[in-house]
């Protein structure tokens, strides 16, 4: 090989080289990578509570009457879609990975028929008697969190909107758990006393907001108790008197 011949090749090896360092470099300046400042979607009323700070993101169940309407009931089936790989939402529909969620509202937890649950739901059924709201609302977010070793691997549903909605649509397969009463915390600031006797008897405006509460609205399907009838009991046991005496 003459000198030059090896010089040609150095020189080509050499210019390769600067070649690829040269375009790496050009590629960083031409696409500069910035980092964006805002995400770029919003979720409605996500916003709002991180706003405050990390630690108002408390996700509190919400008012149930507001949300388990038609609109969300559609609005769930979307998001259902998500559980039919593992779920038939049909009345006597079969087993699949997880049971028929047709009717699971109000359902006691573990318990559908032929489904072979872990031992951990079925502990949870033991500690709790049914899949009310609340439950639902914090099971969906994080199975695995909610109830620890459960079968369900399915992450979970982050959106609170998502959540609501599918329960909604839970709701309307063949539910007959009463609805709670809208949130006294709701009305409660406007005084006067229509608000407050919709918790039916229990007295502390914080009644729904503990689950024990809601079963004792829950408890007593067949007399009907907690909504109606209220404005006398309401005004017996309101201590506040009319405004206009
Ligand atoms: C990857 C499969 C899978 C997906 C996806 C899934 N699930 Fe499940 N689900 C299960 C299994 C398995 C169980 C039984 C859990 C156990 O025994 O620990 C279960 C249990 C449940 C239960 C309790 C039922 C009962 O009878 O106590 C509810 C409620 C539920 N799933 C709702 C949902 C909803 C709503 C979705 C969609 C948003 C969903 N699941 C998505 C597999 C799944």
């Amino acid at each position: 090989m003459s000198d030059l011949t090896f010089n040609k090749i150095a020189g080509a090896v050499l210019a390769t080289g600067l070649a690829i360092v040269g375009l790496g470099e050009l590629s960083n300046i031409v696409f500069k990578h910035e980092e964006p400042a805002k995400a770029g979607y919003k979720i409605e009323g996500v916003e709002e509570a991180s706003a405050g700070g990390e630690t108002a993101v408390a996700d509190t169940p919400p008012d149930w009457a507001a949300v388990l309407t038609p609109a969300n009931v559609e609005a769930g089936k979307a998001v259902a879609q998500k559980c039919v790989s593992c779920h038939s939402f049909d009345a006597n529909g079969p087993v699949i990975q997880g049971p028929s969620l047709y009717g699971v509202v109000g359902r006691d937890p573990g318990t559908h028929p032929g489904m072979a649950y872990s031992e951990a739901m079925k502990a949870f059924g033991g500690a709790n008697k049914m899949w009310d709201y609340d439950h639902l609302y914090a099971f969906l977010k994080s199975p695995q969190k909610d109830v620890p070793g459960t079968k369900m691997t399915f992450v979970g549903i982050k959106s609170p909107e998502d959540r609501a909605a599918v329960i909604a649509y839970l709701h309307s397969l063949g539910s007959t758990l009463p609805i709670p009463p809208p949130r006294p915390a709701a009305a409660a600031p406007a005084a006067a006393g229509p608000a407050a006797p919709a918790t039916g008897g229990v007295p502390g405006p914080a009644a729904t907001a503990s689950p024990g509460a809601a079963a004792q609205g829950q408890a007593a399907p067949g007399t009907g108790a907690p909504t109606t009838n209220t404005q006398g009991a309401g005004a017996t046991a309101a201590p506040a008197p009319p405004a206009k005496k």
